[in-house]
């Protein structure tokens, strides 16, 4: 079998099973996104359809202990370390169609086209659906690949709770979705397609991003305490108002990202008002924070001046602030061998493409932490929008991203495992 192959994946297939998982039972709501939150029962029910899927096209599945699947195609010699490919199904509350499903599913119709047409690469591929990339429910994101990563322990993982106190052990019975199985060794090599979700391709008519890494993150949870006090008759030298200090605070981070220029971020984007009514003075806000930007030391600086600054804030008028950071991540970049394999596939298929960074944080990026070569593949969305219901794709986007990770997936599987061509 070799990259150059004429192997072609199956458009409407891939098109139909993407449809399918939008669907109510899977979590689709009613504005065409998606509220499959990670551990959720919409979140089960995916899963379970996946899995399906997986049994009808011969794949062996095993699930480990932070819920993440792993669907097995056999290679020719199957004492290789795999090539791995996936991403994640869960969504954002309010989010889109394509964020993460897009990349589990083009891997589910590379194996469901190589098993059609009988053909065994000589290392294995496994498909993996990741647990909770999101980051939406427990405070942070990348829970299942950080686990399988060893950059986050299990029981630190299986601790964290949401809002309500549930925890993600408790989560992840409740769906089935505790797993038993032992880590196998480390894949050869890690693909992940997932859309752009920002303006770089689209703008540019091109159809191909080539992910060379991610940008680094920092998060942080805050809680500022001031005191509830009666709205109409509590004069203004007497107010403690949370809420006026949080506000205060979600400018500061605006400020903060914007005198970064074009390459900062910076959001507030969860704020619980305590007690949340129009004549009682906020006592109590908690928020989260979280900034990105390309260089690691960037980040430190804004994570250094982040507590600080808002510090000074609350002192000035009266409240308490409390901050925990929460995640970490350094900027990561992928494997020269996997981009240029990814390079290849596009140029191949006459899709034009161009190297970048990631904007958003990914599985690779847990998986590239643990020493894996990795590579990722971007394809456009409707006005680089996602994380809104309104995320958008082409039947032929999502097929031509399909298409360059089964080509760029196969030329990895069928070279040495030193990564030189074999002998013919
Ligand atoms: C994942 O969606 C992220 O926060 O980048
Ligand atoms: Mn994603
Ligand atoms: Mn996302």
């Amino acid at each position: 079998m070799s990259a150059d192959s004429n192997l072609h994946i199956d458009p409407a297939r891939l098109w139909g099973s993407l449809m399918e998982l939008a669907r109510p039972e899977f979590g689709g709501t009613p504005d065409g996104g998606m509220r499959r939150v990670a551990l959720s029962a919409w979140d089960g029910a995916g899963r379970d359809r996946f899995r399906t899927w997986c049994a009808a096209a011969g794949l062996g599945v095993r699930i480990d202990p932070i819920g993440n699947i792993f669907a097995r195609y056999e290679g020719a010699d199957p004492a290789r370390a795999p090539v791995l490919v996936g991403s994640h199904l869960d969504t954002q509350p309010t989010g889109g169609r394509f964020d993460g499903v897009l990349g589990v599913l083009a891997g589910l119709e590379m194996l469901r086209t190589l098993a059609e047409a009988g053909v065994r690469p000589d290392a294995p591929i496994e498909l993996v659906c990741w647990t909770d990339e999101e980051g939406a429910r427990f405070g942070r994101g990348l829970i299942g690949s950080g686990v399988w990563a060893g950059e986050l322990a299990l029981a630190a993982a299986e601790a964290l709770t949401d809002r309500d106190g549930i925890s993600v052990a408790a989560a992840l019975e409740a769906i089935g979705y505790r797993g038993h199985s032992a880590p196998g060794p480390l894949p050869d090599a890690y693909f992940e397609l997932h859309i752009e979700q920002g303006p770089v391709l689209e703008d540019a008519g091109l159809r191909i991003g080539v992910v060379t890494g991610a940008q680094a993150q920092a998060w942080f949870e805050a809680v500022i305490t001031g005191r509830e006090a009666h709205a109409g008759t509590t004069p203004p030298a007497a107010r403690q108002d949370a809420l006026v200090g949080a506000g205060r605070i979600v400018d500061l981070v605006d400020r903060m990202m914007r005198a970064r220029g074009q390459d900062g971020r910076g959001t507030v984007g969860r704020l619980e008002v305590r007690p949340n009514s129009p004549n009682t003075i906020p006592g109590e806000v908690r928020f989260s924070v979280e900034f990105r930007h390309p260089s690691d030391d960037e980040i430190a600086r804004l994570a250094a001046q982040f507590p600080r600054e808002a510090g000074f804030i609350a002192r000035d008028a009266g409240l308490r602030l409390d901050i925990a950071p929460r995640h970490r991540i350094a900027a990561q970049p992928f494997d020269p061998a996997c981009i240029a394999l990814v390079e290849q596939a596009a140029a191949g298929l006459g899709l034009p493409a161009r190297r970048m960074i990631s904007g958003a944080g990914h599985d690779a990026i847990s998986v590239a932490r643990a020493g894996v070569p990795v590579a990722m593949i971007f394809t456009p969305c409707r006005g680089g929008l996602s994380h809104n219901p309104a995320e958008s794709i082409t039947p032929e986007e999502a097929a031509q991203g399909c298409q360059v990770l089964m080509n760029a997936v196969l030329a990895r599987a069928t070279t040495g495992p030193a990564g030189t061509a074999r002998e013919p």
